[in-house]
C-alpha cells in the first residue's frame, strides 16, 4: 500500500499562494514565484508524457522523476480544480484525479475523464484513490484538503518544496488545523536551486 502524501510549494512564512487568488490570479497576489523554482536550474527535465520542460537542479530532476513514478493518484478540493480549470484538461502527472467537492461540474464528467468528483466526503475520495494507485502513493492538496487529512489521520508524509520567500499572507497550509501537536520525524532534505524539497512522516 503507497503513502498519502502532500506535495505543495510552500513560502517560508506557510502560504501556499498569495492573497486574492482567483481567475486572474490562480496562485494569488506575489504567488506565481512559488513556481519559479521550476526555471532556475541548470538541468533539463522533461515531465514524461508532456511537453512541460523544467530547468531545475539534478537533485530537483530526480525528486520530480521519482515524484511522478511514485504518485499513483491524486485528491484535490474544488478550489483548486477550478482555480486551475483542471489543469487545462488533464493532471502533469497523468493519473486519476479525484475532485472534493460539494457539487459536481457536469461540463467535466465524460467517458474517459480523468477526474472523478466525490461528494460523499474526503474518505471516500481516499478510498477511491487508493484503490486506483495501489502500491503507488495518493497526493493530496490543497490547503484544506491537507488539514482535514492530519485532522482525521489519513496524512502519512508531508511533503513541501520550501521556497525562499516570504509571501505576507494567503492561503497558508496549516491555519486552520486546530490540533495539536502533532509530532513529524525529518525523513529528508534534498537542496535544489531556489528550493529545498523537505520531507517529514507524521508520526501516528
Ligand atoms: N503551492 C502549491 O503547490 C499549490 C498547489 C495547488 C493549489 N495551490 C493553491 O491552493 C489554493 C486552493 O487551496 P484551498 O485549500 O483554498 O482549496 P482546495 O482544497 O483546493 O478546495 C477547497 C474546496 O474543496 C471542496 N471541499 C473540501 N473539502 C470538502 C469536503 N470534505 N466535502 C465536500 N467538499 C469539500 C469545497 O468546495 P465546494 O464546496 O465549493 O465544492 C472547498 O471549498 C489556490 O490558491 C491554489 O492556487 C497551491
Amino acid at each position: 500500500m503507497g503513502k498519502v502524501r502532500t506535495g505543495l510549494s510552500v513560502s517560508l512564512d506557510g502560504f501556499i499562494a498569495g492573497p486574492n487568488d482567483g481567475p486572474e490570479a490562480p496562485m494569488g497576489v506575489g504567488g506565481e514565484r512559488l513556481l519559479a523554482w521550476y526555471a532556475v536550474g541548470d538541468t533539463k527535465f522533461r515531465l514524461p508524457g508532456t511537453d512541460m520542460v523544467f530547468m531545475v537542479s539534478e537533485q530537483t530532476a530526480e525528486y520530480l522523476a521519482e515524484t511522478r513514478r511514485t504518485t499513483g493518484a491524486l485528491v484535490f478540493g474544488r478550489r483548486t480544480f477550478d482555480l486551475t480549470n483542471g489543469w487545462g484538461g488533464k493532471h502533469p502527472l497523468d493519473v486519476p484525479v479525484f475532485v472534493v467537492t460539494s457539487s459536481v461540474p457536469h461540463d467535466w464528467v465524460y467517458e474517459g475523464s480523468p477526474f472523478t468528483f466525490v461528494t460523499d466526503g474526503l474518505g471516500s475520495a481516499l478510498e477511491q484513490a487508493k484503490a486506483v494507485a495501489g502500491d503507488h502513493d495518493v497526493g493530496v492538496g490543497a490547503a484544506g484538503i491537507v488539514q482535514q487529512c492530519i485532522k482525521a489521520g489519513f496524512l502519512d508524509e508531508i511533503h513541501i518544496d520550501l521556497v525562499p520567500v516570504l509571501l505576507g499572507g494567503g492561503v497558508s497550509l496549516f491555519d486552520h488545523l486546530g490540533i495539536g501537536p502533532i509530532d513529524l520525524e525529518i525523513t529528508r532534505v534534498t537542496e535544489g536551486a531556489g528550493v529545498v524539497h523537505l520531507t517529514f512522516r507524521v508520526v501516528k
